[in-house]
């Protein structure tokens, strides 16, 4: 779709994606010799007035040579594409197992790879390839060799609804679609529609679910004019998507071993996007690794939310979690938010930063978090010593100072290095510290420096290193390390 989402922007990189998803589902629909592809031409529905006068008033204009609009003006028509996955995906299946070239696995933590500077290896199957992709779409797996990679699933569903009769239109969309899979003989066809749409970032992999099909089933009723009740339907499907937050697809390549990518977030229009991405992520695996700026996943990066997000994959029920640094109360609010908050225990050495985190707290109305005035390396040793605190799901660090405050009161290696030591000893197997370290002000690349050092010394393999910016040697870096669940778990 050239034109998408509630506000109808027109998609100024659809020819280009289009033009290569073309060439490429066209060339594999000539080597498995079914059809796959086809241009078709799309409803979009306006959802409400709002939506009409926001065409009428200002988008019209711009999509004019584009779009046809509805005789009864409930909508335009524009051009399109559709792919049968479905069909797709079984004839590419067979096609590359007659060739020998498939092996189902899963590969989790503790498959190991072994990666050799011109081969990655996968002993367990039996395999050594040149090089390694991961496409896992919306799952964690990723985190253990791409940790803080982005991931923000999207729950969604589609019914399979059975009509008595073929509609006029072909696919119609307003925020879900509508789509035909006609089937049968020519004497005794079946006149079945797709109806589907992502509509939960909160409670991804739910199944489906009731308010799921009522929602699709009063939604295509709405886009096809019909009555439809649960006995039009035949199947109820649901699935995650994996999405990015800013919507882009992400092609990252790993910063230690250059021969192992990942490609993830396809999201929505997934089948549109593939082609393009796939050729942009071989095009990057073709450069040597400092040209990589060009990848979409290059430049700056939220390391506070991969921090985040490496931690809420990790937290199990009943985990106890640990803020060293509390400041101004950000991470402590998240990790309250993220278990229980009498679970939950945040030191600083700061007074201010005390009342400031108890505060926030206040704020959110979250209450039992216990607040340390103390410095973290005595604290997390006493804590350590009394043995009361188990089950610990994550540390985090934010190091530095804090913000408008006495910037000459850091955060100093001679106490974050011990403090990390006891952190590493109290986390469970499986638990994750995280350390945000700030080197733009005095002294803070140096406590970098050593905190990489210590890590190296100490839990070689174990830690990934990400800069904020790779361009920028004072932009932060984030350490991330996770306590090794079983002995092989450096895959
Ligand atoms: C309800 C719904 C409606 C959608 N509608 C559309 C639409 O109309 N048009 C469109 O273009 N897109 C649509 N999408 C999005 C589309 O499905 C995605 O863009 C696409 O599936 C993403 O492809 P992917 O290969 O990146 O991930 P996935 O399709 O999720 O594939 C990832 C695969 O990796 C496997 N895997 C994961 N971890 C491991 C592991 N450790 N070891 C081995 N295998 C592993 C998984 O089992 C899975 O098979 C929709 C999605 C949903 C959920
Ligand atoms: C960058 S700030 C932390 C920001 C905080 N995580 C947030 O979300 O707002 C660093 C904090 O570390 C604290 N600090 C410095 N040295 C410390 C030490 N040895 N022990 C405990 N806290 C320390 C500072 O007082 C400051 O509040």
């Amino acid at each position: 779709m050239p034109i998408s989402g509630r506000w109808m922007k027109l998609d100024p990189d659809y020819p280009k994606l289009l033009e290569v998803a073309q060439q490429f589902y066209g060339d594999v629909q000539e080597t498995l010799g079914s059809v796959l592809f086809e241009r078709i031409e799309i409803q979009r529905k306006f959802y409400d007035e709002s939506e009409r006068a926001l065409f009428e008033t200002e988008r019209y204009r711009k999509l004019r040579e584009l779009v046809e609009v509805l005789p009864d003006g409930s909508g335009f028509l524009m051009p399109g594409a559709r792919l049968n996955v479905p069909r797709f995906l079984s004839a590419s299946r067979r096609w590359f197992s007659e060739s020998g070239c498939v092996i189902e696995a899963t590969l989790s933590a503790e498959t190991p790879i072994e990666f050799a500077p011109e081969e990655v290896r996968i002993p367990s199957l039996g395999l050594t390839s040149r090089r390694v992709f991961f496409c896992t779409g919306a799952h964690d797996s990723l985190q253990d060799l791409f940790p803080g990679v982005p991931n923000h699933p999207v729950h969604g569903e589609i019914l399979r609804i059975r009509l008595p009769e073929k509609l006029e239109c072909d696919t119609s969309v307003c925020r879900h679609w509508v789509t035909p899979i006609h089937s049968g003989e020519k004497e005794t066809p079946v006149f079945d529609y797709l109806v589907g749409a992502t509509f939960d970032r909160e409670h991804p992999g739910q199944g489906p679910t009731r308010e799921g099909s009522l929602l699709l089933l009063r939604s295509a009723a709405d886009l096809l004019q019909l009555s439809l009740g649960s006995d039009h339907v035949m199947e109820h499907q649901w699935g995650i998507r994996a999405a990015m937050k800013n919507r882009r697809v992400l092609i990252q390549r790993h910063r230690k071993y250059p021969q192992a990518a990942a490609l993830n977030g396809l999201g929505s229009r997934g089948s549109l996007l593939a082609p393009t991405a796939a050729r942009d992520m071989l095009n990057i695996m073709d450069q040597q690794p400092q040209q990589e700026k060009a990848a979409p996943a290059a430049g700056t990066v939220n390391l506070t939310a991969m921090a985040h997000t490496a931690v809420r994959r990790r937290y199990r029920s009943g985990d106890w979690l640990l803020d060293a640094t509390a400041g101004n109360g950000h991470d402590t609010l998240f990790l309250a938010g993220l278990g229980e908050p009498s679970r939950v225990i945040a030191v600083d050495i700061q007074q201010t930063a005390i009342r400031q985190t108890q505060q926030r707290l206040a704020d959110s109305g979250l209450q039992g978090v216990t607040l340390y005035h103390a410095e973290h390396a005595m604290a997390l040793g006493t804590i350590l010593d009394e043995g009361l605190v188990r089950d610990v799901g994550a540390v985090m660090f934010n190091l530095g100072y804090l913000p408008r405050s006495d910037h000459q009161l850091i955060t100093r290696a001679e106490t974050t290095i011990p403090a990390l030591r006891h952190a590493i000893d109290l986390l469970r197997p499986g638990g994750v510290l995280t350390v945000l370290a700030y080197r733009g002000h005095s002294g803070g690349s140096e406590e970098a420096e050593s905190v990489d050092q210590f890590f190296s010394e100490t839990q070689a393999g174990q830690v990934s290193v990400i800069p904020g910016n790779t361009d920028d040697s004072s932009s932060p870096v984030l350490f991330l390390f996770q306590k090794s669940t079983s002995v092989n778990s450096d895959a």
